[in-house]
């Protein structure tokens, strides 16, 4: 048995794989291209492990996955791999239509494939799980109820755009092929390995270099944070007991405001890694909102917690206690991925 998982060196798909092998020999083929999210160095306590095998490729190359799954024979395909920073998506929406949608339909084709020459037990134990986002649903106002997984799509970024593209493919390939699929819908991930463009570990990267704390407009958008370890639980108890052709959102019943979340870095860093300069909260600035920005998303966990029996492990609070030490122990791994490409991207974002 072996598991093709795409998407395997970025922030979530590298936790996978590592807490795979935690409780799993099953061996896993990585397939991941490498983008400036993608990091080897994540992995690199599997070097050497003869149950991972790392293959550098894109998910667009049908002849590569095709000749993946004819020598692996995986039972699943976990698809992890896409373009995730909605920033990034603002500045070049291309990338994000050619992973997250074109990307999304050669996997979906090629998995299509390769599922329909498999023998009847392993063509009825087969799954393709699509590793989604809850951003597909838009902007929820301050007092509606949280998604549910009947909520209507209303993806206002192109990165959920074309997340919410990818979601009706997977939706249309079970539906009309019969392929055997789940889709999760989660909602914003922190924790260990996580690149810093995204708000959590930029402000933690940022702080330790006594740089400001970009707040994009007044702060007070809302998202529900889980900490990556328990999305990881949560996909490996989908993809062993979801039902077929449904969707799960997974949560933390954790809402708080982008100024809380800032704020609570802020006081850990006060706490564990003291600046003479003052409190870490001198480094908050302002800056102008981003375009077409969701105010508010909140995930209804209930549907996974009640067929799954899934429930988060952690609290916001141990969470981010054990995210922002894991930065103030990984100094080597944050100076690496702060590339030249890395100040780039930073530069062209907050000038
Ligand atoms: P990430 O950007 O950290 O990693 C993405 C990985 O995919 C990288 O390793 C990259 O090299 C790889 N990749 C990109 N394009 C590829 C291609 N064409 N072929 C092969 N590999 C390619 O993203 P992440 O935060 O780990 O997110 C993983 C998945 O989870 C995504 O599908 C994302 O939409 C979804 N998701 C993320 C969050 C979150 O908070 N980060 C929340 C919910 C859902
Ligand atoms: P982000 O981590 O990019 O995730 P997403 O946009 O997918 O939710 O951003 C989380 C929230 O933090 C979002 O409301 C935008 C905000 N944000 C800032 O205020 N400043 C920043 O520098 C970044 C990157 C994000």
């Amino acid at each position: 048995m072996t598991i093709l998982v795409t998407g395997g060196a970025g922030f979530i798909g590298s936790n996978f794989v590592l807490d795979w092998f935690k409780s799993s020999d099953e061996p896993i083929v990585n397939l991941d291209a490498l983008t400036y999210a993608g990091n080897l160095a994540n992995l690199a306590a599997l070097q050497g492990d003869a149950r991972h095998v790392f293959v550098k490729g894109d998910i667009g190359d049908r002849a590569l996955v095709d000749s993946l799954l004819a020598a692996h024979r995986p039972r699943a395909c976990l698809h992890f791999a896409a373009e995730s920073h909605v920033d990034r998506s603002i500045h070049g929406p291309g990338a994000f239509m050619k992973t997250n949608v074109e990307g999304t339909f050669t996997l979906l084709e090629a998995a299509r494939a390769y599922w329909g020459g498999l023998q009847p037990d392993a063509k009825a134990g087969f799954r393709f799980h699509h590793v989604s986002t809850d951003e597909v649903y838009g902007s929820l106002k301050p007092d509606a109820p949280a998604f549910t997984e009947t909520h209507p799509y209303e993806p206002n970024s192109p990165y959920s755009a074309s997340k919410a593209a990818s979601d009706h493919l997977v939706r249309a390939w079970h539906h009309t092929y019969g392929l055997p699929v789940v889709t999760t819908n989660c909602s914003n991930n922190y924790g260990p390995y996580h690149f810093p463009e995204k708000l959590i570990p930029l402000m933690i990267v940022n702080a330790l270099a006594g740089k400001p704390l970009p707040i994009y407009g007044d702060g007070q958008q809302v998202r529900d944070w889980l900490f990556v370890n328990d999305h990881c639980s949560a996909i490996r108890a989908v993809l062993a007991g979801g039902r077929l052709g449904e969707t799960y959102n997974i949560g933390g019943w954790n809402e708080k405001t982008n100024h809380e979340i800032v704020h609570r870095v802020c006081a850990l860093l006060d706490e564990l890694r003291p600046s003479a300069a003052g409190p870490h909260t001198r480094l908050i600035t302002h800056v102008t909102d981003r375009p077409g920005h969701d105010r508010r998303y909140a995930i209804d966990a209930r549907k996974i917690e009640r067929e799954l029996g899934w429930r988060p492990a952690e609290t916001f609070e141990t969470g981010i206690r054990k995210t922002v030490q894991w930065y103030l122990d990984h100094a080597d791994w944050v100076a690496d991925v702060q590339s030249g490409a890395y100040r780039a991207w930073v530069d062209k974002q907050y000038g």
